[in-house]
């Protein structure tokens, strides 16, 4: 393998020694950015995910734009559904849907059993093709969502306020909620095994929706197909890192699925979760994503405040506690990602 330029992310994913740092952000590769609207004016959503050259051009548009630390591979968490039979679109200011929603066990049996090297073969291209345009000067990430996520999405047919449809499917037919998470866990191990041989550098699990479960829910509903998950993985030393938001609750738990980092939202003192688990795992965040909106000086302090909280410990890598939202200005991110870079050499003497 090719040596890494940068590779400050993955020493710190394995909590080893870095000279500062490094920093990411969730959803950096998108609409905040006129280069990606660019891009995104010439052809859909879903176009651009399945056409590797633009999927690699806008995943490298913030490397060279806000001078991240790592590249995170552009698709999104629905491919998987739509690669299991399921009609996706992408509707302008609305968000996805997914036609036909899962609502019977009958639907579970007729959803298509994932085939990777097929069906997502442009996702693998993508990443390969990534890989090599990145030339080594940074890390790249693959994702996926978490099984209790995308069945989220698959049950609810999209975005919802309240979850009424998945709290009913899970409450009402147990068995076929477990048997279609199964499903979905194992081809989410073999897309993020197939990521990895195709050039991934480490891999995140989002779990978006795990946080509207109760404590109890979560263990069985999310949890254990995580760590199902991250035992199924087929990698060398590709470091695993679990997002899941709104899980405060459960991070004990969440740091003994085998993941390498843990993911935070801005709703927990970073300090205070290393002092309880942080020994275990690295932990990546967790800048209020809307402090972007504020002032360079808001930005400088509340980055400051974050890092002074981790303190000088290896294993954090700085990221926001969500993704960067579509009104974001790029100069800001940008100056947050300068920031971290030059206030977090003295946490790594
Ligand atoms: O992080 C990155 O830069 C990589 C790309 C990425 C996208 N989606 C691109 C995208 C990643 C990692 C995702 C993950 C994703 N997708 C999640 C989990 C992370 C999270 O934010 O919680 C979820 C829940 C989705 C589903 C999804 N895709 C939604 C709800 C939406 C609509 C809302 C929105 O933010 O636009 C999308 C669309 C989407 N995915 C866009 C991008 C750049 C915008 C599409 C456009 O250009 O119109």
């Amino acid at each position: 393998m090719k040596k890494l330029k940068n590779d400050l992310f993955l020493r710190a994913c394995k909590s080893k020694q870095v000279e500062r740092t490094p920093i990411w952000i969730m959803r950096q590769a998108g609409r905040y950015l006129p280069e990606y609207r660019a891009v995104r004016k010439k052809s859909d959503f879903i176009t651009m995910c399945k056409t590797p050259e633009l999927a690699a051009e806008v995943t490298i548009q913030p490397i060279d734009l806000i001078g991240v630390d790592a590249a995170i591979i552009f698709s999104d968490i629905l491919v998987i559904p739509e690669a299991m039979g399921m009609k996706l679109e992408m509707i302008e200011s609305k968000g996805p849907k997914l036609y036909s929603p899962i609502r019977l066990a009958s639907d579970v049996d007729k959803l298509k059993t994932l085939d990777v090297s097929k069906n997502l073969k442009y996702v693998l291209d993508a990443v390969s093709l990534t890989k090599k345009e990145l030339d080594g000067r940074v890390p790249l990430i693959g994702f996926a969502g978490s099984p209790w996520t995308l069945m989220t999405y698959m049950v609810e047919g999209g975005g919802s306020k309240n979850f009424s449809e998945i709290k009913k499917f899970i409450y009402n037919q147990p068995q076929a909620a477990h048997k279609l998470l199964e499903r979905i866990s194992d081809g989410v191990a073999e897309y993020l095994s197939a990521k990895i041989e195709a050039g991934a550098n480490a891999v995140q699990i989002f779990d978006t929706w795990g946080g509207i479960l109760s404590p109890c829910d979560f263990e069985e509903f999310s949890l254990q197909y995580i760590q199902r998950i991250i035992s199924q993985i087929k990698r060398k030393d590709e470091p695993v890192i679990v997002f899941a938001k709104g899980v405060h609750y459960k991070l004990n738990k969440l740091a003994d699925t085998g993941a390498d980092v843990i993911g935070l939202d801005w709703t927990m003192d970073i300090g205070k979760v290393r002092s309880k688990i942080g020994k275990k795992v690295a932990l990546q965040g967790n800048l209020d994503p809307t402090v972007l909106y504020g002032s360079e000086e808001k930005i400088r302090r509340e980055a400051i405040k974050v890092l002074k909280s981790f303190g000088k410990h290896n294993g954090h890598i700085f990221n926001l506690g969500h993704g960067i939202l579509p009104d974001i200005s790029p100069a800001n991110a940008k100056f947050l990602v300068d920031v971290v870079k030059e206030e977090s050499e003295i946490f790594h003497r």
